[in-house]
């Protein structure tokens, strides 16, 4: 791995599923053990932009590098959790079973899962604190539970990359909890996390920098700056009074 080049790189993106772009001409380079959060209102193309980062979506213009290599070829490397709602939970797998997913692709077609790839799964369900629902049919665990479950599988994945789509959606106080610290000893290992988030009370203090869409790059750095008031109220139009509350909090009043 060249660790020169970093983890990834954005250029030009623009990327349609009709007439109207989801992403129009975004650029951006995030270095190696980041942890990045998306933010931008509903329908601004932050799944798109993850999607984009799996080479799920094809770009009609710009390209995406992930370490220098084109996504598509990068695949092995980037584990993902999806957004809730967009997974069938009625499919009949247990927890234990979900985690070791993210082992399938590590290994020859032609090899049997080995008791290490279950060890890194039974550890993966351990982080996310659902090592005791392992033997539970996926479909009969509350909302918070299975997003959990999803993320133990991309752990278990294991690769340099980690992509979630809004983790913290609709999960309580401690599971928000869990799956931050999760994020953060992640990013110890030195791995690149991007994260789609809704909380802007909470976007400064747990990401490194933010990037801030709708359908354009509208901002992109420390969180300081792009939780900017006059920025948000464009971004999020007319809504400037919590922002603004937002941000002096963010800033402790100095501006
Ligand atoms: N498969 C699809 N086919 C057609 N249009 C799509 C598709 N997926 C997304 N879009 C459209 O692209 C735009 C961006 O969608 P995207 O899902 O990336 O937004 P988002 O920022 O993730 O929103 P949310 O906060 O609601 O999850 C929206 O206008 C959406 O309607
Ligand atoms: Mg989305």
């Amino acid at each position: 791995m060249n660790n020169d080049l970093p983890a990834i790189e954005v250029k030009n993106l623009t990327v349609s599923y009709g007439p109207v772009p989801a992403l129009l001409d975004v650029s951006l380079a995030i270095e190696p053990g980041q942890l990045v959060g998306i933010i931008g209102p509903n329908g601004s193309g932050k799944s798109t932009l993850i999607k984009s980062l799996l080479g799920f979506v094809k770009p009609d213009f710009g390209e995406v590098l992930l370490f220098g290599e084109d996504a598509e070829k990068a695949k092995g490397r980037v584990a993902y959790v999806p957004q809730r709602g967009s997974v069938d939970w009625d499919f009949p797998v247990t927890v234990r079973e979900v985690a070791l997913m993210g082992r399938y692709g590590k290994r020859p077609w032609w090899r049997d899962l080995s008791n290490e790839d279950r060890e890194i799964a039974d550890y993966a369900l351990e982080q996310v604190r659902m090592a005791d629902y392992r033997n539970r049919q996926i479909g009969q665990l509350s909302g918070g539970q299975q997003q959990r479950v999803f993320m133990a599988r991309a752990i278990a994945q294991g690769g340099d990359v980690l992509l979630l789509d809004e983790p913290f959606a609709g999960v309580d106080a401690a599971t928000e909890k869990a799956i931050l610290d999760v994020l953060e000893s992640t990013r110890e290992t030195g791995r690149t996390l991007v994260v789609v988030h809704h909380d802007l009370a909470t976007a400064s203090e747990y990401f490194d920098s933010l990037v801030l869409l709708k359908q354009r790059l509208f901002a992109y750095g420390a969180p300081e700056q792009v939780l900017h008031p006059e920025l948000l109220s464009e971004v999020y139009e007319g809504t400037l009074r919590i922002f603004a509350n937002l941000h002096n909090r963010s800033t402790g009043g100095q501006d």
